[in-house]
């Protein structure tokens, strides 16, 4: 499953332990939970929160080892304040884009979960030796302190690209519809008079999968593909004019596809509806 090698026993017990502990502690929070998973994934922003994050920690700490080297871990050298500014702000920064990264791993699965557990464990090795090397720099033992704080750059360094094959390998907090475009003109998918009331229902137009629900005269159809990671959304529950992931219970509206909870961050694409002597007619109308 693994990019290198099968994942380990213990690694896999620790992964169901913590995801079992996060989805645990938004679960128990009820509604101000869910609101706050929300938006640690980004659902307001309209993509994954975490990246945006680690931009700070990434600068900061790229701006620190910098300033370290410059200054040849001197405690008298006047770049040595700025270098211990920069190695505090990347601490800060570093943990808001762990609690937002922990919150998006909870909801992975197979070699997603694997690779994004041991970026996790890695991260917090990194902060932790941060957080050790800012204390040392304070308190007499800078060139120490450096030491460490250079080791956890190549360490993160590291991390950062098992992060990269997390997006751009495995599409993790990806758009899984980002391609689906079709039909572009009106399509026939089925009998008007065979579409139930109240039912997820679907149907190929074009080559993609779309879900119809009829509610009294208002047909509404979306992809029935689920943004987050592909879950089948005419498999989900529905509720009100909204339709919930069966997988990780991302919401979408039926009437704008619009997600109202994550840990989707993108909308579903949205398909016009007619009805043309007796079939209904699909053709796709959102943009990405
Ligand atoms: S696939 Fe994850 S919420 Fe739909």
């Amino acid at each position: 499953m693994s990019n290198d090698s099968a994942p380990q026993p213990a690694l896999e017990k620790l992964a169901d332990s913590l995801q079992q502990a996060v989805n645990g502690i938004f679960q128990s929070g009820g509604v101000p939970g869910k609101k706050a998973k929300n938006f640690l994934n980004g659902v307001w922003l309209g993509h994954a929160l975490h990246p945006v994050l680690t931009d700070v920690p990434v600068g900061a700490w790229t701006t620190a080892v910098t300033l370290d080297l410059l200054s040849g871990a001197d405690d008298k050298s006047e770049l040595a304040p700025g270098a211990d500014a920069a190695v505090g702000l990347g601490i800060l920064g570093a943990v808001g884009a762990a609690v937002a990264g922990i919150t998006d791993w909870s909801d992975t699965v197979g070699e997603e979960r694997h690779t994004g557990l041991v970026h996790m464990l890695l991260n917090v090795g990194g902060l932790t030796a941060y957080t050790l090397s800012w204390f040392l720099r304070k308190n007499g033992q800078r060139k120490l302190g450096v030491v460490i704080s250079t080791a956890a750059y190549g360490v993160l360094s590291y991390s950062a690209y098992l992060g990269g094959d997390l997006v751009y390998k495995m599409g993790s907090m990806v758009d899984h519809t980002a391609w689906d475009n079709e039909p572009g003109d009106w399509t026939q998918v089925m009998n008007a008079a065979d579409l139930p009331e109240n039912t997820l229902h679907k149907v190929e137009a074009g080559g993609e999968e779309v879900l119809l629900v009829k509610q009294g005269d208002q047909v509404y159809a979306l992809n029935s593909t689920c943004p987050h990671a592909g879950g089948p959304l005419d498999e989900g529950q529905l509720e009100g004019d909204t339709v919930i992931c069966p997988w990780h219970g991302s919401r979408f509206c039926l009437k704008d596809g619009k997600v109202l909870d994550g840990p989707s961050t993108f909308d579903a694409p949205l398909y016009q509806v007619r009805q043309t002597a007796g079939k209904i007619e699909v053709r796709h109308v959102s943009s990405h």
